[in-house]
């Protein structure tokens, strides 16, 4: 990044967000590695409980796009469509973390899930930005049908991503991606899948630098309750078999392992709260909990 353009984001930063002294010359060097790179978020936590912390996430979204850092959003909303489903009197049903879904909460997902997508672009929008939608019709995820005899119905698992759709983007557009998405046969109606799926499909299929997802805990817990800050895939495993980590935290464990694999650098669950991940982005020490591979650990040991 050319001086001035550095001096600008300085003091952007300094305004913006009471980054001061140590702050700021921490998060300098991560605006200047990251410049140019992809980060997929998957929006979670009391940001997406409570949409009116949105505008605080959204203008650093913007933020971090205005200084050369693209981020691909993606939701679900299992608390509004849990709202909307029980006005309607249909039952909530969850298995290890997924919802048992008929054609009918698919359509109810689609509905609600839209208007989350809607809220986020308008908050884009007041920021003076673009934002573009992919909901089920735009194909850019496809699924298929989870193992039927899971009794889960339309609840899907991603297959495919149109890459080219997301790279055909112009430079200044930030991508908003809800969790019902088209299938991958003709006359498929769509699945319902869970947005960490989503969010790790895409990172793995444009190889995005980082992938973070955003949840309602400070991170993956120990069988006390202590953080746990950096996990290999070995380790998640075993934890995994002791059941120390179960149910929703599941598919997100299994979706960093799932995007490590594919050549992903990082990735990071957190706790969604409005300013969480610019501390993970731009800070040193983190936040949440943080995947390596095994042998990424072997070499920081051997160094
Ligand atoms: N080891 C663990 N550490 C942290 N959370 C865990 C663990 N095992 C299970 N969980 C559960 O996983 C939940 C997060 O998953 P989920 O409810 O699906 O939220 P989200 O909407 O973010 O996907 C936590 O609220 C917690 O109840
Ligand atoms: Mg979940």
């Amino acid at each position: 990044m050319p001086q001035l353009t550095l001096l600008k984001t300085a003091r952007i930063l300094v305004k913006k967000h009471n980054f001061t002294g140590q702050g700021l010359r921490e998060a300098i060097p991560y605006i200047n590695a990251f410049n140019g790179k992809r980060f997929v978020l998957k929006i979670g936590g009391s940001v997406l409980n409570d949409l009116t912390l949105l505008p605080l996430l959204v203008e650093d979204v913007v933020f971090l796009k205005k200084v050369g850092i693209n981020l691909i959003l993606v939701h679900g909303g299992a608390r509004q469509l849990s709202e909307a489903m029980k006005a309607r009197n249909l039952s909530v049903e969850l298995k290890n973390g997924l919802r048992v879904t008929s054609s009918e909460v698919l359509e109810l997902a689609a509905e609600v899930f839209t208007e989350i997508s809607q809220a986020i672009r308008k908050e884009i929008e007041k920021n003076d930005y673009k934002g573009a939608i992919f909901g089920r019709e735009s194909g850019l995820v496809k699924s298929s049908q989870i193992d039927p005899s899971s009794g889960l119905g339309f609840v899907g698992v991603p297959q495919s991503v149109e890459v080219t759709l997301l790279n055909a983007l112009a430079k200044d557009v930030i991508p908003i991606v809800s969790s019902v998405t088209a299938g991958i046969n003709p006359g498929d109606i769509g699945f319902n899948v869970n947005a960490d799926d989503v969010a790790g499909v895409i990172a793995a299929g444009i190889a995005a630098e980082k992938l973070i997802l955003m949840t309602d805990v400070e991170g993956v817990l120990d069988e006390s309750g202590r953080l746990l800050s950096t996990l290999t895939v070995s380790q998640v495993e075993e934890l995994i078999a002791r059941k120390v980590i179960h149910g929703g935290m599941i598919p997100k464990v299994q979706t960093c392992l799932n995007t490590l694999r594919g050549g992903t650098q990082k990735c990071h669950i957190i706790k969604g709260s409005a300013r969480s991940f610019m501390d993970e982005i731009l800070t040193d020490a983190g936040v949440g909990t943080e995947f390596v591979r095994d042998d990424f650990i072997n070499e920081k040991l051997n160094k």
